[in-house]
């Protein structure tokens, strides 16, 4: 049969590029297995168990976000490259993410890599429309106490970058019980001098002798403590409203599609 002058002729032709395929298919699916059992490589499984006991009370167990952003993204705006990565993992992002004092080398670049490999795994696509939640945004009032993108004003945080900040669910949470999900750090305090009215506001600052808190007005106060007949921290509670009972279900898609679309870049 192979002496056949048909075969001859086509065997060359028709087997060489498979060949090559094969040689590159086998390439490709043997050189990250190698590299995963060199030791001293990361590893992105021994990297996954570390994340579910200790990021995924934030980022969720498979990386999809809650207090903290979803990591399923191929670039992260703070860890460009892996050293970033490390970096940041080691450090934390004060105040809203711990550091990794309890993390050796290994566990770091494990984490790291199984970071990475979460850049692979597709995005969860939201059900809203982020230019309809935009409208949304402004009918809700929100400017008034928050900045985003330049616009409106300070007295809650800025919105501008939260798309890379939280996930999605926890963004819906803040809406619907705003209380239930205030930011590291967050205090409501009412200040009581002796001499005159009660400022309710958040905290900005505090140490034994002093407290600055910043009203609804965006007015700064600075206080002595030994002035204040009263010093009453709220915690729990909020200035924020809950949009629970002003939004639909359908249109609170929409505003949270639109503030998980705001991540801080044109
Ligand atoms: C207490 C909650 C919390 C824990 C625990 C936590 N994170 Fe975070 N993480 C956050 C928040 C919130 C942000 C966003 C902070 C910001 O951008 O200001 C963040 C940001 C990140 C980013 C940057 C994402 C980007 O888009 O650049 C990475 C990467 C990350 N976390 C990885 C981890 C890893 C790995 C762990 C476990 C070792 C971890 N985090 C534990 C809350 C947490
Ligand atoms: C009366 C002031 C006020 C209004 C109006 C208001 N907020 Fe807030 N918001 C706050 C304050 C203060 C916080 C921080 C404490 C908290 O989370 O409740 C906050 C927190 C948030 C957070 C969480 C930020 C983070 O870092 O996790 C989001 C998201 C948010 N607001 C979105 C909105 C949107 C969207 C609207 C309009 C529909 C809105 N807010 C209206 C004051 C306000």
């Amino acid at each position: 049969m192979a002496s056949h002058p048909l075969f001859h002729r086509r065997t060359p032709r028709s087997q060489a590029p498979r060949a090559g395929l094969r040689i590159a298919l086998g390439a490709l699916l043997l050189v990250p297995s190698a590299f995963a059992q060199l030791p001293g490589q990361p590893s992105p499984g021994a990297g996954k168990v570390i994340f579910q006991q200790h990021c995924a009370l934030c980022h969720g167990l498979n990386g999809g976000g809650g207090r903290g952003p979803d990591l399923r993204r191929a670039t992260l705006d703070r860890a460009p490259d892996d050293a970033a990565l490390k970096s940041l993992i080691q450090l934390g992002i004060p105040p809203d993410m711990p550091d990794g004092w309890y993390l050796s080398p290994d566990d770091i670049a494990n984490l790291a890599a199984f970071v990475r490999s979460l850049g692979a795994v597709p995005k969860e696509t939201l059900p809203g429309n982020p230019a309809r939640g935009e409208l949304l945004y402004r009918r809700g009032g929100c400017s008034g106490c928050h900045i985003l993108a330049g616009q409106g004003s300070g007295f809650g945080p800025e919105l501008t970058g939260i798309g890379v900040k939280r996930g999605a669910a926890r963004l819906r949470q803040t809406l619907l019980h705003p209380a239930e999900t205030l930011p590291d750090g967050f205090l409501f305090v009412e200040a009581v001098p002796s001499d005159g009215r009660a400022v309710r506001g958040i905290r900005l600052n505090e140490d034994s002798f002093t407290i600055q808190l910043k009203d609804a007005q965006n007015k700064i106060y600075s206080f002595r403590k030994s002035d204040l007949r009263a010093l009453n921290k709220l915690p729990h509670q909020t200035p924020m409203p809950s949009f629970a009972a002003v939004f639909s279900p359908a249109e609170l898609d929409d505003l949270v599609a639109f503030l998980a679309s705001r991540t801080g870049r044109p």
